[in-house]
């Protein structure tokens, strides 16, 4: 069976620090995968391999069976892979649509020359673009004026409007890194319906998430890594029985944040 997203292997050093340390993953269409572990990890390594911001020292990645390894990062977008970043990357400046229209970059095919000399079609285009970032504004419930300014928004809306933004490039796959971090509880609530609300509209969504209740919530199945090694994979059920994993977590730091939610999932 052909695997929407695999990871066969991949290895990435920083010096003498192996941060993903040969990890096979492997994801469905249409799942929503959680992946979880310790702070440091390798989580947020793993997606940055997967989305090409790093190339692996080992190991291949496949998108749709296909080898996108040492693509860029914005043509490993144009195929289909859109991410968050665990730090908010929006322009605080700009509105909030604006910022979904950065997103949209990838699928428009607006070049200067072409917009100079086919004027028509980039005008167009630039409507189809606007309209768009509307309709991925409204999806993900952001209720705003599109003009608003980005810096006025709440955390939890910051992160609604960079998943609006990943979602206008037309993913087949969103990667998702700590999107409820910082959110209060009816936040929260919020941002799980969003990601089940974008796998029904057919996406494949890979989270990371320490908060437990989110992520146990709603993953299909859950990925857990530990010191870059992948150390346990399967339901959320099996996951949170798991003897390794319950042992990785017990090893945090208590002023490390999600330990209240590892504490709280090894008591459920
Ligand atoms: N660019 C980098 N240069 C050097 N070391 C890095 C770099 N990026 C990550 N690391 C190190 O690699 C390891 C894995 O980091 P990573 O950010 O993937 O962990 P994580 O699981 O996402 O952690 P967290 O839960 O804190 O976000 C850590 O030890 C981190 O310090
Ligand atoms: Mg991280």
């Amino acid at each position: 069976m052909e695997y929407i997203l695999e990871t066969k292997g991949v290895t990435k050093r920083f010096g003498g620090l192996v941060a993903v340390d040969a990890v096979d993953f492997q994801v469905s269409r249409g799942e929503i995968r959680g992946l979880i572990g310790p702070n440091g990890s390798g989580k947020s390594t793993l997606l940055n391999l997967i989305s090409g911001v790093y190339v692996p020292d080992e190991g291949d990645v496949y998108f749709n069976g296909e080898p996108i390894t040492r693509l860029a990062p914005h043509r490993i977008a144009e195929l289909g892979i859109a991410r968050t970043f665990q730090n908010n990357r929006l322009f605080l400046n700009l509105s909030i649509q604006e910022n979904v229209m950065v997103g949209q970059h990838c699928r428009t095919k607006s070049e200067l020359s072409h917009a100079l000399f086919r004027p028509r079609s980039a005008k167009t285009e630039m409507l189809q673009t606007k309209e768009k970032a509307l309709a991925c504004l409204d999806f993900v419930g952001l209720n705003r004026p599109p003009e608003f300014i980005t810096a006025g928004l709440p955390h939890g809306e910051r992160r609604l409007l960079e998943i609006a933004r990943a979602l206008a490039t037309e993913p087949q796959v969103i990667l998702l890194d700590e999107p409820a971090t910082g959110m209060n509880p009816s936040e929260k609530e919020r941002i799980v319906d969003v990601i089940r609300k974008i796998r029904d509209a057919g996406i494949t969504v890979v989270i990371i998430e320490h908060n437990m209740p989110v992520v146990m919530g709603i993953s299909d199945r859950v990925t857990v890594l530990n010191f870059g090694r992948k150390i346990a994979e399967g339901t959320p059920k099996e996951i949170q029985h798991n003897p390794d994993v319950i042992e990785a977590y017990l090893g945090e730091d208590d002023e490390e944040e999600g330990s209240d939610d590892a504490a709280q999932a090894r008591e459920s």
